[in-house]
């Protein structure tokens, strides 16, 4: 099984892919790192926790990371995810104290005493892994893998026209971590294309609602998600961008094609902040060395969330 951090900046679809990593067989997950992203970075923290217990995992450490971008102010998806990041309300906080090492010195750490043996799956902003690049410059050759969710390569961004939420919020770490670690990529386009349940589809998670807690907790909590999606998108349904990337690494088979690229992330302020440039042709200088995702098996993906949420066994 991989020996697995997960890097999140925890609402709505960060707590099913959490759920996924700690109920696979496929992973071990060692650690939980919060960084800011999605909502005010306490309820991120909180959101984490909560989800742990859910799956009685309270025994998974939370490090707090990185509470604002490198350099940009912290621009948060209320409207996506609702006011704590869990759908309308907010939850009953769980009373589990975070772990007292910063979530960069842990993933730093980490990396070291365990060269080879970690796979890092980014599914928030890049803030915390681009500081621990500071501290450790060799932090990808250290790791096994890292797999990262961000970016809209040639489509509509999901923030603006340009850009992707993650990379859009630190695109100053998006492009320091791209260019310095070799990553897998899995961007919005391909999670929109085969990550989207709709609506129609959650028939069986209700039905398994009063039996199973994740399709109880799925439902609450999507809500907000699927109307902001009917609004942006025209689509009644949620797009569960960091579980495809977390479904990704425990089972391969979920990934049909990939390709190596250069990719870089605009960080200038304007309308093309956080667009994120796949050379397909190589005509720029950069380096190929970006795993890009090229398509998935959207089914076998539909139906491991199904497992997950209606039988807690994905
Ligand atoms: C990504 O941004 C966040 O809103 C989601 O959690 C996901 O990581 C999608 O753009
Ligand atoms: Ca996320």
């Amino acid at each position: 099984a991989r020996r697995l951090i997960v890097d999140t900046d925890t609402a709505g679809d960060d707590t099913i892919a959490l759920l996924l990593a700690v109920c696979s067989d496929h992973a071990v997950l060692e650690g939980v790192t919060v960084v800011a992203g999605n909502v005010e970075f306490e309820h991120e923290v909180e959101n984490a926790k909560y989800t742990l217990a859910l799956a009685d995992a309270e025994d998974v450490p939370v490090y707090e990371g990185a509470r604002s971008p490198l350099i940009k102010d912290h621009e948060t998806a209320e409207e996506v995810h609702g006011t704590g990041g869990l759908g309308g309300d907010l939850f009953p906080e769980t009373g589990i104290p975070s772990a007292d090492e910063h979530a960069v010195e842990y993933i730093v750490r980490t990396a070291r005493e365990n060269p080879g043996e970690i796979t890092l799956a980014c599914i928030g902003p890049l803030t915390n892994v681009a500081v621990a690049l500071q501290h450790e410059p060799n932090l990808g050759e250290l790791l096994d893998s890292v797999w990262v969710m961000g970016g809209a390569r040639n489509c509509l961004g999901n923030v603006t026209p340009a850009a992707e939420f993650n990379f859009w919020v630190d695109p100053d770490a998006a492009t320091r971590v791209l260019s310095e670690i070799d990553v897998t990529l899995v961007d919005w386009g391909v999670c929109l294309e085969h990550a989207t349940l709709r609506t129609e589809e959650f028939e069986p998670i209700e039905a398994a609602r009063s039996e199973s807690p994740y399709a109880d907790f799925f439902l609450e909590t999507a809500r907000p998600a699927c109307e902001h999606t009917r609004e942006t998108q025209g689509i009644d349904g949620t797009t569960q961008s960091d579980s495809l990337t977390i479904a990704g690494l425990l089972d391969p088979s979920i990934i049909t094609e990939t390709n190596t690229y250069p990719v870089a992330v605009d960080e200038r302020e304007g309308m093309t902040r956080g667009y994120s440039l796949v050379d397909e042709n190589g005509v720029t200088d950069l380096p190929a060395n970006t795993r890009v995702v090229e398509s998935v098996d959207g089914e076998r993906f539909r139906e491991l969330i199904l497992d997950l949420l209606v039988h807690g066994d994905p």
